[in-house]
């Protein structure tokens, strides 16, 4: 029997007909999109606290209203996200929890610090133009209910895209310290954007399987070689320079050539000890703390709103 609907399955991803929660699937696959959604949504929450560190301190009314609803639009996702892993059978406790413990991985990029208002023009330009290279082929991944989450996100992801590089162009046509802030944000980001798509792809343990299940549509270096094509064009209209001397337009390959990321420093941050780790679990730990009251309300009205078991 199994293996019957082994083949059903099968056939479903070669005819890209959706997976969705009440289908049968296997085992692995489940596991996979469970990991992968979960490190998602987590990434989604974490990721708000890097921005959230300006949102006192953005340079006017116009800024301020902008990146609180970016800032808000992040934990959307992040709950979206949570709910799409919920269909496979885990409970948000459980994801909270793996999060809270330090189990769970969440994205390497939002371990750096935010130290001037130019890196939240940098980290929309470049931590949301990465995150939509990757995303946008994931609104075409096998499982329903994360491709369809991923269409929203994408189109807020674009909006989140456009306002950092405005307020990165802003800084770049003003004064000469305004552009040394962009300048110096672009020198900090760069790298750890890249390092956002994932190890190469000869050391990434999962690609090969998670692109016959058409979760994946590419693999980590492909997405990583679409990223640096595009940036290099607007660096250039920025004025400002990517901090790798090796890159150069391949015209034989016809994309640009570019340096060796450090991967040390990737696989050191992904093991805990990059600059925020630290601070960025505490903060998540503390706002799930002061949360408690909200969580034994919410269950209390719940309760109290339940229709009454029959007597
Ligand atoms: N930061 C932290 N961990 C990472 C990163 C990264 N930048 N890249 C890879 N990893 C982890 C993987 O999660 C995996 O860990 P695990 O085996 O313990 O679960 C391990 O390194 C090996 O990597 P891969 O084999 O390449 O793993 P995978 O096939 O899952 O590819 C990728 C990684 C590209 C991040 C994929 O999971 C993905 O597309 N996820 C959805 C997008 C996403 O999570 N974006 C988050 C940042 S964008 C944002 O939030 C705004």
């Amino acid at each position: 029997a199994t293996e019957e609907l082994q083949k059903v399955f099968d056939d479903k991803i070669a005819e890209e007909i959706r997976i969705e929660p009440k289908d049968w699937m296997p085992d692995d696959y489940r596991k996979t999109l469970i990991r992968q959604i979960s490190q998602h949504a987590h990434s989604e929450i974490v990721g708000m606290l890097p921005e959230a560190n300006w949102i006192t301190r953005a340079p006017s009314l116009r800024r301020k209203a902008t990146l609180l609803a970016k800032v808000q639009d992040e934990a959307g996702h992040g709950l979206y996200l949570y709910s799409a892993a919920e269909t496979m059978g885990i409970t948000r406790e459980e994801m909270v929890d793996q999060l809270l413990s330090g189990k769970a991985k969440y994205s390497s990029i939002f371990n750096y610090p935010t130290l001037t208002w130019a890196d939240i023009g940098a980290i929309g330009w470049l931590v949301d133009g990465a995150a939509i290279m990757n995303q946008v082929p994931l609104c075409r991944a096998s499982y329903g209910p994360y491709a369809r989450a991923m269409v929203r996100i994408c189109k807020e992801e674009s909006f989140h895209q456009r306002q950092g590089f405005e307020i990165l162009l802003t800084l770049c046509k003003g004064s000469k310290e305004q552009k040394e802030m962009a300048q110096d944000a672009l020198n900090r980001w760069w790298w750890p954007s890249l390092m956002m798509f994932g190890p190469n792809d000869d050391t990434s343990p999962h690609t090969a399987q998670s692109m016959k299940w058409k979760i994946k549509r590419f693999s980590n270096d492909e997405l990583r070689q679409k990223f640096v094509d595009v940036c290099n064009e607007q660096a250039d209209i920025l004025g400002i320079t990517i901090p790798d001397d090796k890159l150069v337009w391949n015209e034989k390959r016809q994309h640009y050539d570019f340096g060796e990321i450090n991967w040390n420093e990737f696989f050191n941050v992904i093991k805990g000890n990059g600059p925020c780790n630290k601070e960025r679990l505490a903060a998540r730990v503390s706002a799930h703390e002061n949360g408690e009251w909200v969580r034994e309300a919410a269950l209390a009205y719940a309760r109290k709103k339940a229709p009454k078991s029959p007597s």
